[in-house]
């Protein structure tokens, strides 16, 4: 059995190929090429030969996987394999929208599907881990990388977590469209102040247990098989140093059995923070606190022999991680067959199969969300019209793509041009406007897009004069967020906003499609433009989710998962803020409010508009026992069919740690027939109504509960409850 097989290995490896599992590089040479000869990469290369190196990083392609794993299980001395690891975050070639983008389908079912495509993509290139997914909770769209996880809310991006974690990881890790999942970053990462990467969280203790915890707590029960640390400090320690986070809670009291990776040179890192004194230092701090793999830091590769053997680090912390390295292995099959990733034909089979196209259109079109669209301007009429199309964004194939797309091809989407070109009744021209960007970024290169160059504005506008509809791509290109892409400007970049606006004084028909990874500020056009559609970056089949959508041939669904705020001050905003003692005036300015901007949001979380409409009525609650079902009427008033995500709230009136207004617990997609009425029901169980004490304890407490549902966040019907 497993642990006897692990328990055998382990007895026969020395201390420094233990170390070696430990040991974790970035791809570096091609392995079906001859080998490095020198430098790093020749170092690297004999590592690997001599078992000092047990996974690696970005290596794909069954050629190359086969090439490194032939060397290792070939010619080091126990041959154990390599896991091949790489960030598969939201589709491997075939791309799905960026986690964000799905996050606003509220579809559980569809994102773990999606998962599922992209692990199947995946390891047919003889990958078999995955980092992701990322479950930071983020509520400042200045950080960049609130694109890569489920947004603001707790319950619904622990749901999301769990979803994403199924579809990665389904029930056999062995099976071959199958990869292992990695929850990251734990913990703190989407709180680092002002919104700026790599920097660092101050999170109290009741905020850590009730908002940032959960997800990762959803992670273990979801059977994730590692966890990712971070880069960032939480509460003046490094997280990758924090014993606190992945011995006494991760480790510890939530039991969790598998491997624990460093974030790409975290434990290195730790040294620049001003926590460890040199690398040796921060090698002990790293493993001491529970990081099993350290990746690219090389701390453990070249100190925890010395560590060990000169008794500061006991080896049983190493016998520990290496136990679950070898566990990893063993549960990925990888033992049984080192190149069980390895099929060509599968590779060539499964990369942009079609069948993934078609799910990631699906996908797309259930993340797009309508914010806005008065007078009924959409959808549009399928023949007959003049349309004028703006912006480079429309006509760009790569930006759609998004940002974490490792291994994926520039160029491979369709764009919202060739989207809307696929209808053949209506007269498209398009005429791009200012250009965004001079050169296309890319995902290492610093992004500039903002140029102040005007060629191309006169243009755009005079083109839309004569338009019946204008139809305006703006937002965000595709590596504007990501990793390292913090804004202190969450406005349209660039010139957008001036061409917007002179757009819409020759003609105020207008359209906007927003691509964005983030919530973007944008007051002006949420009054003004008659139809707005969020359409983030929606991956491969961008441009004909975009269009179907305007064209009604899909009826949009999407909700927002993170809020949108009116100006960059109200940031940090979300949904579920506490109440101050002074919510209200008592006719003087002694309470809560902005004195130049309501306290509102400009689209709040959980809101989405329909083709249809909808009416909740009936709302009623029933105590059982030891749980509360409640109960609402859902009514489709309109005259097509669409879904909705029916939203449950609750307040804990008064607890030992003060609730927030309203905090998501439950949620139901549904889809109805024009005039179909149906009854959704959920149930609160002290699982929903209960919290975390600063101490980490889950407790609940009788008392008086507001019972809110509705369309959104900011829209509810409400009664009361008392729980006993
Ligand atoms: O997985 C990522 C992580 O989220 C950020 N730093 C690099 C890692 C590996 O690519």
């Amino acid at each position: 059995n497993m642990d006897q097989f692990i328990e055998d290995l382990l007895s026969k490896m020395t201390l420094e190929e233990k170390v070696g599992q430990m040991n974790q590089y970035n791809g570096f040479w091609e392995a079906t090429g001859p080998a490095p000869s020198d430098g790093n990469a020749k170092r690297k290369y004999e590592d690997l030969r001599n078992g000092r190196v047990g996974s690696v990083l970005n290596v794909r392609g069954v050629e190359e996987v086969r090439a490194m794993q032939k060397l290792v299980v070939e010619e080091s001395r126990l041959g154990i394999p390599l896991i091949f690891a790489s960030d598969i975050i939201h589709g491997y070639k075939t791309l799905a929208p960026i986690p964000l983008a799905e996050a606003a389908s509220w579809d559980l079912k569809a994102i773990e599907a999606s998962a599922r495509m992209a692990a199947t993509e995946a390891s047919a290139t003889g990958v078999s881990w995955t980092f992701a997914p990322m479950m930071d909770i983020s509520r400042d769209a200045r950080w960049g990388r609130v694109m890569e996880g489920g947004g603001e809310d707790t319950y619904l991006g622990s749901a999301i977590a769990a979803a994403r974690i199924r579809g990665f990881q389904g029930e056999d890790l062995s099976a071959n469209n199958t990869i292992m999942a990695c929850a990251k970053h734990f913990a703190g990462y989407g709180f680092a102040q002002s919104g700026l990467d790599y920097y660092t969280a101050d999170i109290g203790t009741a905020t850590l247990h009730n908002t940032v915890l959960p997800p990762f707590r959803a992670a273990v029960e979801a059977g994730v098989g590692s966890f990712m640390n971070g880069f960032n400090l939480l509460n003046g320690q490094p997280v990758t140093g924090s014993s606190y986070l992945q011995r006494d809670l991760l480790k510890g009291e939530w039991g969790f059995e598998g491997v624990v990776v460093s974030d790409w040179a975290s434990i290195a890192e730790m040294e620049e923070h001003g926590y460890s004194e040199d690398l040796k230092a921060a090698a002990k701090q790293a493993v001491t606190a529970g990081s099993d793999i350290d990746m690219e830091s090389y701390a453990y590769i070249n100190h925890l022999q010395d560590l060990v053997e000169s008794g500061a680090v006991s080896e049983s912390l190493v016998d520990d991680a290496v136990r679950r390295i070898l566990r990893a292995k063993y549960k990925l099959g990888l033992f049984e067959d080192p190149y069980r990733y390895c099929n060509e034909e599968r590779e060539e089979a499964l990369l942009y199969n079609e069948a993934h196209q078609e799910a990631v259109l699906d996908m797309a079109k259930k993340s797009i969300v309508l914010l806005k669209n008065e007078g009924n301007l959409l959808p549009l009429k399928k023949e007959g019209l003049k349309i004028t199309l703006i912006g480079q964004l429309a006509n760009d194939k790569t930006s759609p793509l998004g940002s974490w797309r490792i291994g994926s091809d520039d160029g491979t989407a369709v764009s919202v041009l060739e989207g809307l070109s696929a209808y053949e009744g209506n007269e498209v021209t398009f005429a791009e406007g200012p250009k965004l960007w001079a050169n296309e970024p890319t995902f290492v290169t610093p992004v500039d897009v903002n140029t102040t160059d005007r060629t191309g504005m006169a243009e755009a506008i005079e083109t839309a004069q004569n338009a019946d509809v204008v139809i305006m791509v703006l937002g965000e290109h595709g590596f504007m967020s990501g990793e390292a892409r913090s804004r202190t400007d969450i406005s349209l970049p660039g010139l957008q906003q001036e061409l917007l606006e002179k757009v819409y004084e020759n003609n105020p028909n207008v359209v906007l499609v927003l691509n964005n990874g983030r919530p973007l500020t944008i007051p002006w056009a949420a009054e003004r433009i008659p139809a707005i559609v969020e359409a983030w970056q929606l991956g491969s089949q961008t441009g004909h989710a975009v269009a179907q959508v305007l064209y009604g041939d899909y009826n949009p669904s999407g909700k927002l998962p993170m809020t949108f705020p009116r100006n960059l001050g109200q940031v940090p905003i979300h949904y579920n803020m506490h109440n101050t003692g002074r919510p209200n005036t008592k006719g003087d300015v002694f309470y809560t409010h902005y004195i130049d901007s309501p306290l509102s949001p400009l689209f709040p979380f959980g809101y989405g508009l329909s083709y249809t409409t909808f009416a909740y009525d009936n709302l009623r609650t029933n105590l059982r026992g030891q749980s509360v079902e409640v109960t609402v009427k859902l009514t489709n008033t309109g005259d097509r069919a669409g879904e909705e995500v029916v939203q449950l709230y609750i307040r804990d009136r008064a607890a030992s740690v003060v609730r927030p207004t309203k905090e998501l617990k439950g949620f139901e997609k549904l889809m109805l027939q024009p005039g179909e009425s149906r009854t959704v029901a959920f149930r609160l169980t002290p699982q929903e109504l209960g919290f975390y004490m600063p101490d980490g304890q889950f407790v609940t407490e009788p008392g008086t509960f507001d019972i809110m549902v509705g369309p959104n966040s900011s829209d509810l019907l409400q009664t009361t409850i008392e729980w006993k």
